[in-house]
């Protein structure tokens, strides 16, 4: 694992659309696997820019996202296609029918899912795949327990994540009780894995899953078992690693020696 301390969100925003920028040059039709919440933000304001100010050509490139609440349909304020487009699609020159986005209202959900993975299987795998991590560990909508093989299903959520993303709906049982999400083992599958945090409330949880033990119970921790995976903090989200130091004396050197290999994996 590569573990990368920068000092801001922005800093951090701006490495992360490197990265992404850097899959690009190299392969324009990537398939990207996009993740929503705050923490990405950033990342696709900074693609945003890099897009129409730099010419960062998105016509090739197929996206898939994590996940989506069950019930709320594209147009939905809350939903996370609308997300999507709010932030990062509007703004791109990505073609709409390369977009995929869990659908929350299909019909048959256990055949959608089947046809999610077969989908991101025809089109080659995801190449880089961006994630947050939620405050209980999860990744995409695994929470604690999820199976480290599961694949695209419906998830019920924990009480902790509805309570987090309350903050976005006008009155608490309006909050969706469950989604479909990728699963661990779909999102192992990626080539490579880009985990963003920021934030004092998540430095608890990303120390445990980076520095503890690889566990269903903290899902992100299972990104240990990943070849080629990058995690970018913010100076918050990082404050709870024992071995913060190293990561960042880690970082310096790598600037100083292989400015190229920054973003890749140690
Ligand atoms: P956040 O959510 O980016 O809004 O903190 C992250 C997540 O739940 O995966």
């Amino acid at each position: 694992m590569e573990i990368i301390i920068r000092e801001t969100y922005e800093q951090m925003s701006r490495l992360a659309a490197d990265v992404i920028r850097h899959q690009l040059l190299k392969k324009p039709s990537s398939v990207l696997g996009l993740a929503t919440g705050s923490t990405p933000i950033g990342t696709y304001k900074e693609l945003v820019r890099m897009h129409q100010e730099e010419g960062l050509d998105f016509s090739k490139v197929i996206t898939f996202n994590l996940d989506e609440y069950l019930g709320l349909p594209p147009s939905h304020d809350q939903s996370y296609r609308y997300f999507m487009d709010q932030h990062l699609f509007n703004h791109i020159n990505v073609d709409p029918k390369n977009i995929h986005v869990p659908y929350g209202h299909a019909e048959d959900i256990e055949e959608f899912c089947e046809w999610y993975e077969a989908e991101i299987k025809r089109t080659g795998g995801i190449d880089i795949q961006v994630l947050g991590i939620g405050g209980d560990g999860h990744i995409a909508f695994n929470e604690p327990g999820s199976s480290l093989g599961s694949r695209t299903r419906l998830k019920t959520l924990t009480k902790q994540t509805i309570d987090d993303n309350a903050r976005f709906f006008a009155k608490e049982e309006e909050v969706p009780r469950f989604a479909i999400t990728m699963g661990v083992g779909t999102i192992l599958e990626a080539k490579k894995i880009i985990m963003l945090a920021n934030g004092p409330k998540k430095a608890e949880i990303v120390a445990e899953a980076i520095e503890g033990p690889v566990t269903a119970q903290v899902s992100a921790s299972v990104l240990q078992m990943h070849r080629d995976v990058v995690v970018i903090l913010d100076a918050e989200a990082g404050s709870r690693l024992k071995r913060a130091d190293y990561y960042k004396w880690v970082y310096q050197e790598k600037k100083r020696l292989i400015p190229q290999m920054i973003g890749k994996v140690t």
